[in-house]
């Protein structure tokens, strides 16, 4: 039940900020450890602008798979990028992975975040690994987005609910900070926690991407959290309005807060079977 809330309330409405990623710029510990030849899995990999960059670096001599239950977003990916060799896109449920140890590296960016059993999918994660592989989960702390200055008063009240509607959906809206205790209780070696954080500043060429974010989340989510009846359509529309005149007239920056968390499968035992 509470999956079947989860999965709606997940479900990718707009690709839009998804297709603007590259591996470079919005997986930058995972670019840091790729090397050519690698066997990689990115889980939840959208329309696939990281799973590319990885499938580029890693070069015809590796392998790259990407898979996301959505189907409209795999569709998407394979039209993209059906010209990369080693790249393969597969629809598939994070919580029933069909690999074995296969994988030198499995991740998920940004998408344990948006799961009410992140638990599970780590146990999936951590199968598919080889032993002595890599797992790499990048997550969001969404409690710790910051901005300056601060944000009108309504669009603050409209955040608030959205991290409520997503809490009652059983999503962690604090998961960045809970990843290396989830790692351990794995038997991942070798933790590291980098600090991967997203800030824009004005200046910034993507300025307009970034901090419209919250605006696309409020035209988006917010019509899903209107018809829930977590919030009225004014309520909702007045925060859209005040926040987007807020980029126009005072938004100097905004940070959102993001961990890379690795650790290395030393097992093909796990201590917990959740
Ligand atoms: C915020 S997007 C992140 C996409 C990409 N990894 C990135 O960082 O830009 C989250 C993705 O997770 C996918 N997703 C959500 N639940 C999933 C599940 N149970 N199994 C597989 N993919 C899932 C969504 O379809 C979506 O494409």
């Amino acid at each position: 039940m509470l999956n079947e809330l989860a999965k709606e309330r997940a479900t990718l409405k707009e690709s839009g900020i998804v297709d603007a990623r590259t591996l470079k710029t919005s997986h930058k510990r995972l670019a840091e450890i790729l090397q050519p030849g690698m066997t990689v899995l990115d889980v939840g990999c959208g329309t696939g602008a990281i799973t590319s960059g990885i499938a580029e670096m890693v070069g015809p001599n590796g392998r790259v798979i990407g898979i996301d239950n959505n189907p409209e977003l795999i569709e998407k990916a394979r039209q993209k990028y059906k010209n990369i060799p080693g790249l393969t896109f597969e629809i598939a449920d994070i919580y029933n992975l069909p690999f074995y140890s296969e994988f030198d590296i499995v991740t998920s960016a940004r998408v344990l975040q948006w799961l009410e059993n992140p638990q599970t999918a780590l146990h999936q994660m951590v199968k598919s690994t080889k032993h002595n592989g890599q797992v790499l989960v990048l997550d969001y702390n969404h409690t710790k987005i910051s901005w300056e200055p601060k944000i009108p008063e309504t669009m603050q009240s409209f955040y608030d609910a959205f991290l409520q509607w997503r809490s009652d959906a059983g999503m962690d809206n604090e998961i960045a900070d809970h990843l290396s205790k989830m790692f351990e209780e794995y038997d991942l070696t070798n933790l590291k926690v980098t600090d991967q954080s997203e800030t824009t500043k004005r200046s910034d060429n993507d300025f307009q991407t970034h901090i419209t974010i919250l605006a696309g989340v409020a035209s988006s989510k917010g019509i899903q959290m209107v018809n829930d009846g977590t919030i009225t359509e004014s309520q909702r529309a007045r925060a859209e309005g005040d926040f987007r005149k807020w980029i126009n007239e005072s938004a100097k920056s905004q940070t959102m807060y993001l961990l890379a968390v690795e650790g290395t499968k030393k097992s093909n035992e796990f201590k917990t079977n959740k």
